[in-house]
């Protein structure tokens, strides 16, 4: 199958801004209690963190972490997890029906953040709570001192305020699944109110909207209009949230929910310009995509599992074990983020160790990599810089989700001041290699420094404890630049990751 595809270094789309590759990690299942926190582990540092998941996290390099929902958010108190741990409280926690004992909070939380170089990104309960707790935990968190909530941080033991810049005012207000959930109007309004109270604190702090839970819910796209009408003026970023299956076992359709939520920030991008127009206002908002994944394989069982135990305390939920397949997925999607950079500024997988997640750990034993780690990876750290339009004229296909879609998925970064350009390419086709002719207009001198690949593995191979290196990349070959374009032959369900300087 012969594509021809074209990259131009003056075709820029948008500068990426970093936080395109952040995380997201939520009290619940395993994810904080023996995820990334279980003292006693022979890992464990000082504080009880495990060496071995941080380091796992540390090679991501993720510059920011969205904490702490998610649904348990909604019904959170985030005083229970302040002081001294012997005397906080042993809660319900009403969104996955467990026990929460308060062991990690805000400052251990913080500690871990700082250890493996991630910014915080706080959410407010908005959902049994308000504006006045919300207000409280800004003032425990930025504020420097001589006030009762800033000095009784530094009665905790930290002097410093942490200064953080984002906050996410609740968590999918639109699901009436959520403690809490609202109407459209109701919610902005109190988003309106709570943002204004939060800058009054912290100036420069940057405020996300819930915008709605998926694109199939029956309030889409119409919440956002309604939200934004209501605190347009006072927020920055409105968030879009979508989990990805393949229960019907169609890796073409699959692989066109890439498209498909191409369309669903392009929709999202007309009614933030719908709001604007209709409001006069001045500022941009922009998209935080701040809940993705894949989530399918043992959703419905782990669903029933949740809703009729009894409140277990951190018990295994949502613990998917994801395959090659999903790997592929991944990189695609995180290609749709980098080709929609110029609309979605923060992206937050979802979420980080355990419940669905790139990073597993068993309780007691070995922490490893899934396979969806490696796109997320080579994106964090070879996707910076700015997103480049590559125009891919090859074959296409229709599945239920989209129409004309390319087999060929490519996105393009470059790094100026590395000097490099880094193309991220999938082929999606399932039986045929894509002979690759790309011109390379404005890099003609360059020549291929680096080319990992994914390739060759049974859709449905995953990696674990027994294996945790069985899908993984590979130094590829075949694949380099004559006469200012870039030629190869790239097997059927393939990632490839090549970087020119
Ligand atoms: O990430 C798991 C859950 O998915 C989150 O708690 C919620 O926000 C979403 O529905």
């Amino acid at each position: 199958m012969k594509v021809q595809a074209a990259l131009h270094k003056e075709f820029k789309i948008a500068r990426i801004d970093d936080r395109l590759y952040s995380a997201f990690i939520e009290h619940m299942g395993r994810a904080i209690y023996s995820g990334i926190y279980e003292p006693g582990h022979p890992q464990a540092d000082a504080h009880g963190f495990r060496k071995d998941v941080a380091a796992l996290v540390r090679d991501l390099n993720i510059p920011a972490i969205r904490y702490p929902g998610g649904n348990f958010v909604s019904a959170y108190n985030w005083e229970d997890g302040i002081g001294p741990i012997e005397d906080r409280p042993v809660r319900l926690d009403l969104a996955w029906r467990s026990k929460e004992t308060n062991h990690v909070g805000t400052n251990e939380f913080a500690v871990w953040a700082k250890d493996v170089g991630i910014d915080m990104m706080l959410a407010v309960n908005l959902g049994s709570r308000g504006l006045s707790d919300a207000r409280n935990f800004m003032e425990y968190v930025n504020h420097p001192g001589g006030t009762y909530w800033s000095d009784l941080r530094r009665s905790h033991g930290v002097e410093d305020p942490y200064d953080v810049k984002m906050w996410c005012l609740g968590n999918e207000m639109d699901g009436p699944w959520q403690i809490g959930h609202k109407e459209a109007k109701e919610y902005g309004r109190l988003a309106d109110e709570t943002a204004k109270a939060l800058r009054g604190l912290t100036p420069d702090a940057e405020m996300i909207v819930c915008g709605s839970s998926n694109d199939e819910m029956a309030t889409y796209p119409d919440w956002e209009r309604g939200v934004l009408e209501e605190c347009y003026e006072n927020v920055d970023y409105i968030s879009l949230h979508k989990y990805f299956g393949n229960s019907s076992g169609d890796t073409l359709n699959f692989f066109g929910k890439i498209e498909e939520t191409g369309r669903y920030i392009q929709a999202i991008g007309g009614v933030i310009d719908f709001v604007k127009a209709k409001k006069r206002a001045k500022n941009d908002i922009y998209i935080c995509f701040d809940e993705w994944n894949v989530w399918y394989h043992n959703r419905e069982e782990d669903s029933k599992n949740w809703k009729s135990w009894d409140w277990p305390e951190a018990p295994a939920l949502l613990e998917e074990d994801y395959n090659f397949e999903d790997a592929l997925f991944i990189g695609g999607l995180l290609n749709e983020f980098i080709r929609r950079s110029d609309r979605v500024k923060i992206a937050c997988i979802a979420q980080l160790v355990n419940v669905i997640a790139p990073i597993r750990a068993e309780k007691g034993g070995p922490a490893w990599r899934q396979t969806i780690y490696y796109p997320y990876q080579f994106a964090s750290l070879y996707g910076r810089g700015d997103a480049l339009n590559v125009s891919v004229n090859g074959p296409t296909y229709d599945c239920s989700v989209a129409d004309d879609v390319q087999y060929l998925d490519v996105a393009a970064v470059h790094n100026t001041d590395e000097q490099a350009v880094t193309l991220f390419i999938l082929n999606r086709h399932l039986t045929d290699t894509v002979d690759l002719d790309m011109d390379l207009a404005g890099f003609v001198n360059a020549k291929v420094a680096m080319h990992k690949v994914m390739a060759g593995h049974d859709l449905r191979l995953t990696n674990g404890p027994d294996n945790p290196d069985r899908v993984s990349p590979k130094d590829g070959s075949g694949v380099g630049v004559e006469d200012g374009k870039l030629r190869g032959n790239l097997p059927p369900l393939s990632y490839h990751v090549v970087r020119l300087d």
